[in-house]
């Protein structure tokens, strides 16, 4: 409503005093204390929508070994890692997930097990296949010496993603420990948000520290 629109025009409007009010127009919007939900004066001929809010920058994208994160500790609510953590040195990656998480951030989390790995070797055609084979076994040999002395081997060479290859098919056991390990605890109905593949959701723990 227009500026004339105001407490002398209430009279007319038939609504009884004393009164809150509230006079919309095309610039500016006022209303009195104590405003009432029961007069609301618009003149719609005048009124403009108020203009979209601007739109979310674009995200910025960097590319970074997942072992050394270049972002700020406590800057992300959410991690989404989808099949990277079989070929990067596990537990310094779960460290910089827990690190860069705020407390009570959540980590969404997919990798091939070690279950995954064995069934694709015994479905593998082994001829023709020498080098896709040889690096699953690898693979599966690097999570054994992981998962029971914590060392995690890597090769170095050059050809495939990465010049320092390390992969692993961890079991879903050792890594829900490493999970809690780094200080993130499962949410009430557990780790598991997808079986096979496996998907695990974990909450950053604001009570634990990274190690
Ligand atoms: C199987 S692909 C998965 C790609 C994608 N995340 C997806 O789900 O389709 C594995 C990915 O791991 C990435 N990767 C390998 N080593 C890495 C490292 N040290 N740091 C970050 N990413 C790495 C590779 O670049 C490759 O894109």
């Amino acid at each position: 409503m227009s500026g004339a629109a105001s407490a002398d025009t209430l009279p007319r409007l038939n609504v009884p005093a004393p009164v809150a009010w509230a006079s919309i127009s095309s610039r500016r919007t006022w209303s009195s204390r104590g405003f009432s939900p029961r007069v609301k004066v618009c003149n719609r001929k005048h009124h403009r929508p108020p203009p979209p809010p601007p739109p979310p920058p674009p995200p910025r994208v960097l590319q970074a070994d997942a072992s050394h994160l270049p972002f700020a500790t406590q800057s992300f609510d959410i991690v989404f890692c989808r099949l990277v953590l079989n070929y990067v040195p596990v537990r310094e990656t779960l460290g910089e997930f827990a690190r860069v998480l705020v407390p009570g951030g959540r980590l969404v989390l997919a990798f091939g097990t070690f279950r995954e790995g064995v069934d694709f070797l015994r479905r593998a055609k082994w001829r023709g296949n020498v080098r896709t084979v040889g690096w699953r076994v690898f693979g599966l040999l690097n999570t054994i010496l992981l998962q029971t002395t914590g060392v995690q081997a890597r090769l170095r060479a050059g050809g495939r993603m990465y010049a320092v290859h390390t992969p692993t098919w961890p079991t879903p056991a050792w890594m829900a420990r490493e999970l809690r390990r780094h200080g993130f605890v499962p949410p009430p109905d557990g780790f598991y948000a997808h079986a096979r593949p496996v998907v695990f959701h974990a909450i950053r723990d604001g009570a634990a520290r990274p190690r």
